[in-house]
């Protein structure tokens, strides 16, 4: 029995129960609500012109997020509220602070970005609400990152982003978005399904609510495709128009959104999201990872794609993969069986082959805390700061014993079919002194570890003295002995 999908938009509950489980959210925006504020730009999830907020119960808060409509999936919606540029303007028909100061800073030309950023805006004043001090620079840039314009050049709009925050606030109604949401919870299992032409098959879209449910449906569907935040599978709709079958989707799982610290051991479940996954990282591991998790993807993205959908998809070029492995992570797999847990860099096989069985789905990673004597670093090669995919990403980590390597970990993405770890180049390291003699016979066997292949993003030649250099980066960050004024330069001709 099918369930329509139930949302909350400008002030009503819409039900939908005759689109495709692929039709994305922003198709249902401007094709069936006629809402054409929100624009297409890109349709993967790059440009930010179908930027929507999304609010979402909680517990007993909600959270409002900016995402990218284009990727995601209408089904997902269910028990939700989308919040598009129309809700701005307020009853009396004044601008809402957001779109005045876009108007008086002259934030918008040609406009078709327009709407885009001014719900990125909406995002960041709302989170931003309440505090004392004025938003920072950076943060401003951060809440902006998933958003592209070819015309303002991006100064008016940050002047924006600043004014806005000094205008006559307007407070947004917690309580009665709670309320309205509250009603269109549920706590089974919610299916919808829907019949394409007449004598097909029905496409199903499951969205559990625990992981017994899970599992059940693993079981009795094992073709379907599981969604978590749909920041790749999205794509493949848009993109590659491929058929997806039945949908599992994991966003009702609570049991897969929880953080867990013990016994020296951060646990990750699957369907945190990259913003909360790296909040709690960065608690343990502030310096070496601040910078990896500004530069994953954008803002919007990390709101919605989680760090179990990054490891699960498995991309060479994933941000993640790197960094976990060398710290040790293991990967926490569920079936029938029970549970499975792997140290990370077993789970990949060969190029999109993972250790996953057909029952089995990703329930967490388990991280260790930091070891005192660790030295670690990890580097993001791309064209961008943010919004950019990995040409090369490379982490590092030692154990130092005094001036002794008694542990050493690469690993790389973007230079084999797999994240993968240089062997190589460790055993060159393990026993000898952390000084410019080892560097330099570690970073020679980077080329027996890695044969990396040339494509749009850097060549094999490029990859290669890239990761070589990012190992000598590493070593400067962490050398014991003195620093020579030259070395600034060494970094980059790569002597
Ligand atoms: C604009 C843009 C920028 C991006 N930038 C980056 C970047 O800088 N770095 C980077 O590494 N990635 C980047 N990505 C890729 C993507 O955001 C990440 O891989 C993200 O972590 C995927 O998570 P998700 O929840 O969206 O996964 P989904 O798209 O929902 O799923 C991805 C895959 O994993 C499977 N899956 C998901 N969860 C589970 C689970 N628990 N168990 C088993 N299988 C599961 C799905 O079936 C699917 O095969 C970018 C994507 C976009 C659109
Ligand atoms: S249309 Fe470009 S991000 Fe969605
Ligand atoms: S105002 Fe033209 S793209 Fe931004």
């Amino acid at each position: 029995m099918s369930d329509p999908i139930r949302f909350y938009h400008r002030g009503a509950i819409h039900s939908v129960n005759d689109a495709p489980p692929t039709r994305t959210i922003l198709e249902h925006i401007r094709e069936s609500l006629h809402c054409s504020g929100t624009k297409e730009g890109c349709a993967e999830g790059d440009c930010g012109a179908c930027m929507v907020v999304v609010g979402e119960l909680q517990g007993d808060h909600i959270e409002l997020k900016a995402i990218n409509s284009c990727i995601q999936l209408l089904p997902a919606l269910n028990g939700k509220a989308l919040y598009t540029v129309e809700n701005l303007k307020q009853s009396d028909g004044t601008l809402h602070p957001v779109q005045q100061a876009m108007v008086a800073c002259h934030g918008s030309q040609c406009g078709f970005c327009t709407p885009g950023f001014v719900m990125s805006l909406w995002s960041f004043y709302l989170q931003h609400a309440g505090k004392s001090t004025p938003p920072e620079r950076r943060e401003i840039n951060d809440a902006l990152s998933g958003n592209l314009c070819r015309c303002t050049g991006y100064r008016p709009i940050i002047e924006a982003a600043q004014y806005m925050m000094t205008l006559p606030p307007v407070a947004f109604d917690h309580a009665h978005l709670k309320w309205q949401l509250s009603g269109l919870q549920s706590d089974a299992m919610w299916t919808y399904s829907w019949q394409g032409k007449q004598g097909s098959q029905p496409q199903h879209f499951y969205a559990p609510r625990t992981i017994a449910e899970l599992l059940a449906l693993r079981t009795a569907h094992p073709a379907a495709s599981i969604l978590a935040g749909s920041t790749d599978v999205g794509l493949w709709v848009t993109k590659q128009f491929r058929d997806l079958g039945d949908i599992i989707y994991l966003g009702h799982v609570n049991e897969l959104k929880e953080i867990k610290e013990q016994n020296g051991i951060l646990e990750i479940g699957a369907v945190v999201s990259l913003n909360h996954a790296f909040t709690a990282l960065c608690r343990h591991y502030p310096e070496a990872l601040a910078e990896l998790w500004q530069r994953f993807a954008s803002h919007p993205i990390r709101n919605v794609g989680t760090l179990g959908g990054n490891l699960a998809n498995g991309s060479p070029i994933g941000d993640s993969m790197p960094f976990l492995i060398v710290l040790g992570a293991e990967i926490v797999l569920r079936g029938n069986s029970g549970q499975r847990v792997l140290p990370l860099e077993n789970f990949y096989l060969s190029y999109q082959k993972k250790d996953l069985r057909e029952d089995e789905f990703v329930e967490a990673v388990r991280v260790p805390f930091p070891n005192p004597h660790l030295c670690f670093r990890t580097y993001k090669l791309a064209k961008r700061f943010d919004q950019d995919i990995s040409a090369v990403c490379a982490a590092f980590s030692l154990i130092l014993d005094g001036d002794i390597v008694s542990d050493a970990r690469i690993a790389f993405g973007g230079l084999a079919a797999i994240p993968k770890r240089a062997a190589h180049a460790e055993a060159a390291l393990v026993g000898k002194i952390w000084n410019e003699g080892t560097l330099n016979t570690a970073r020679a066997m980077l080329a027996q570890d890695y044969a990396p292949l040339s494509d749009m993003r850097a060549s094999s030649q490029y990859r290669m003295r890239a990761a070589q250099n990012l190992l000598r980066r590493f070593w400067l960050e962490t050398r014991l002995d003195a620093p020579l004024a030259t070395d600034a330069v060494n970094v980059f001709s790569g002597s």
